[in-house]
């Protein structure tokens, strides 16, 4: 399979970002550089690996380069024209279409903990309780030792400190190219502390994930009309 962006992958991006501004919040897929550099510390032996905002499949692609099985790849993207074009690319891949903050819900993924997640998600033009919700929710999915990847076009990780505290996460920035449209950093997120895991050990999420979650889907209804009736 061919790393490279076809032509057609950048009309689509940029159709798609026309057609959804805030969702898509870019307006050509990420270039390979920072592909390599989301990339570079997942190994195969480190486990499945879960993609968030994968889009036409840039990152996707460098997972499969570093010898990533497509069928340790889940893959969660809210776009259906997106969702639709990874399906035909990656068949072994599982591809959900969903939205990445309800990842913590229902314990989707609580079966298979992941060693990794990588995401493409636009987290600086979300509110901070839809951002806390997407990171409590993937940590729940993570082993203990596993990592959240995130880029920016900011200066500084765009998960807000408040809620890397509250989530007990540490941030650390690992890279950052100019060979991109626009220029990026890249963030590795991890656990700053030992977890408080369920008796059995199934279950991989902490307390304050639990909390951050509950947070969010209190809030959520809260915000849906028939709550308040
Ligand atoms: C900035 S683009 C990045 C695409 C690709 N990872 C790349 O780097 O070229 C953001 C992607 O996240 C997807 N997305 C945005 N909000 C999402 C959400 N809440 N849940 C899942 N996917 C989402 C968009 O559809 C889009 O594919």
């Amino acid at each position: 399979m061919t790393t490279k962006t076809t032509c057609s992958d950048f009309v689509q991006f940029f159709r798609s970002w026309v057609s959804d501004p805030m969702r898509v919040a870019a307006i050509a897929p990420s270039g390979e550089r920072l592909a390599r550099l989301m990339t570079q510390e997942i190994e195969p032996v480190g486990g499945p690996v879960l993609e968030l905002g994968p889009g036409t499949g840039v990152f996707t692609r460098a997972l499969l380069a570093r010898g990533i099985a497509e069928s340790d790849l889940t893959l969660i993207e809210f776009g259906e024209e997106f969702a639709v074009q990874l399906r035909g690319r990656f068949p072994e891949a599982r591809v959900v279409r969903m939205d990445a903050a309800e990842l913590g819900e229902y314990g989707l993924f609580a079966e298979a903990p992941f060693g990794a997640v990588v995401s493409g998600l636009p987290l600086l033009s979300m509110p901070p309780e839809k951002v806390a919700a997407i990171v409590g929710g993937a940590f729940a999915t993570l082993r203990p030792d596993g990592a959240f990847y995130q880029f920016t076009y900011g200066p500084r990780c765009p998960v807000p400190r408040s809620i890397l505290n509250r989530l007990g996460l540490k941030a650390t920035r690992i890279g950052g190219t100019v060979r991109n449209i626009p220029p990026a950093g890249v963030y590795r997120i991890s656990r700053g502390k030992p977890l408080e895991v369920s008796v059995d050990g199934s279950d991989f999420r902490s307390a304050k994930e639990d909390a951050a979650i509950a947070a969010y889907a209190g809030e959520a209804d809260a915000r849906r009309p028939e709550a308040g009736a």
